[in-house]
C-alpha cells in the first residue's frame, strides 16, 4: 500500500467516486488496559506496549506517504481514572516528547497539539509548545496528538471564539459559516479525517473529532491496541480503498 503524497492542507479530503488512499488517519487507540490485563500486569503497562505500537504506526504511515495522522492520547474525559494511571499517562506523554522529537523532525515530522491547554501542568505544556515550535516548518507526515482533547469542548471554544469576535465588531453573525466554525477548531487549516480507527472492538467516538468525523469513514477492528501494527495498519487501509464514498451524492454506478 503506498500512498502519493499532496501536501495542500487546504483543499477538499477527495471527491466522490471510489475512495483513493487515505490522507488523514485518525486513530482511537483503546484496549491498552485489557491487553495488560489479560496478561496479569498492570493498566501501566498496556499504555507502555501502546506507545510502542504507536511509534511503529507513526513511522509506517510517515514512510507510506499518509499526510496527516491524529492520536487521540488523552481525552477529556480520562481526568476522572486513578491519579496514579493518569500521572502516568502524563508520564508517557512527556517522555515520548523528550526521548522522540529529535527522530521525529529529522523525519521530517510536523507537530501539532490539539485539545484544552489550560488543565495541563506549566512543565507539559512547555514541551509541547517547543516540539510545536521546532517542528513547525516541517513538511512531511502531519502527526496531530489529541492530549486533554474532547470534541464537544473544541466546538465550544471555537463558537465562543466567534461570538467574542462578533461582539467586537470584527465579523458579523452571518460570517458564521460551516468554513468559519471549521477554520475556528483546534484542527483548522487540516483537511478531515477520511479514515478512523478504533481498536478492542468497541464501536463509538467517545468525544473524538465529532465535527470533523461527518464523512469519514470508520474501521473497527478487534485487536487491543498494543498488538496493532503495520500489518493491521495497511489492512484497514485496504478496507477503506475498497469503499465508495458519495458525500451525500449517489453511486458512480447509479443509472
Ligand atoms: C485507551 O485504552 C488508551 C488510552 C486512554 C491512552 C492511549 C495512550 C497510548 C496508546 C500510549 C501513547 C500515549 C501518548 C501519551 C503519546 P484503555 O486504557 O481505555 O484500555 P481499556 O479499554 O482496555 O481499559
Amino acid at each position: 500500500m503506498s500512498v502519493s503524497p499532496d501536501r495542500d492542507l487546504q483543499a477538499p479530503s477527495a471527491e466522490a467516486g471510489a475512495s483513493k488512499p487515505p490522507r488523514h488517519v485518525a486513530l482511537i487507540m483503546d484496549g491498552n488496559g485489557r491487553w495488560a490485563a489479560a496478561r496479569g500486569l498492570p493498566r501501566t503497562e498496556g499504555h507502555r506496549q501502546g506507545l510502542v505500537a504507536l511509534r511503529k504506526v507513526i513511522r509506517h504511515a510517515a514512510k507510506i506517504g499518509v499526510d496527516v495522522i491524529t492520536i487521540y492520547s488523552f481525552s477529556s474525559e480520562n481526568w476522572s481514572r486513578p491519579e496514579t494511571e493518569v500521572s502516568f499517562l502524563m508520564g508517557l506523554l512527556r517522555r515520548f516528547v523528550q526521548r522522540d522529537l529529535s527522530e521525529l523532525h529529522e523525519a521530517n515530522i510536523r507537530i501539532r497539539i490539539i485539545g484544552g491547554r489550560q488543565d495541563l501542568e506549566p512543565g507539559i505544556l512547555k514541551l509541547l509548545q517547543e516540539a510545536e515550535d521546532l517542528t513547525r516548518d516541517n513538511s512531511g507526515l502531519d502527526l496531530v496528538v489529541a492530549f486533554n482533547y474532547g470534541s464537544r469542548a473544541e466546538i465550544t471554544r471555537a463558537a465562543r471564539k466567534l461570538a467574542e469576535q462578533v461582539a467586537a465588531g470584527v465579523i458579523r453573525p452571518e460570517d458564521i459559516t460551516e468554513s468559519a466554525l471549521a477554520a475556528a477548531l483546534d484542527t483548522g487549516g487540516l483537511p478531515d479525517p477520511d479514515l478512523i480507527i478504533r481498536t478492542s472492538g468497541e464501536m463509538r467516538l467517545s468525544n473524538f473529532l465529532l465535527w470533523q468525523a461527518a464523512y469519514s469513514e470508520f474501521y473497527f477492528c478487534d485487536l487491543l491496541w498494543p498488538d496493532f501494527d503495520e500489518a493491521a495498519f495497511d489492512a484497514a487501509l485496504d478496507c477503506f480503498c475498497a469503499r465508495e464514498r458519495r458525500y451525500g451524492g449517489l453511486s458512480a454506478k447509479t443509472y
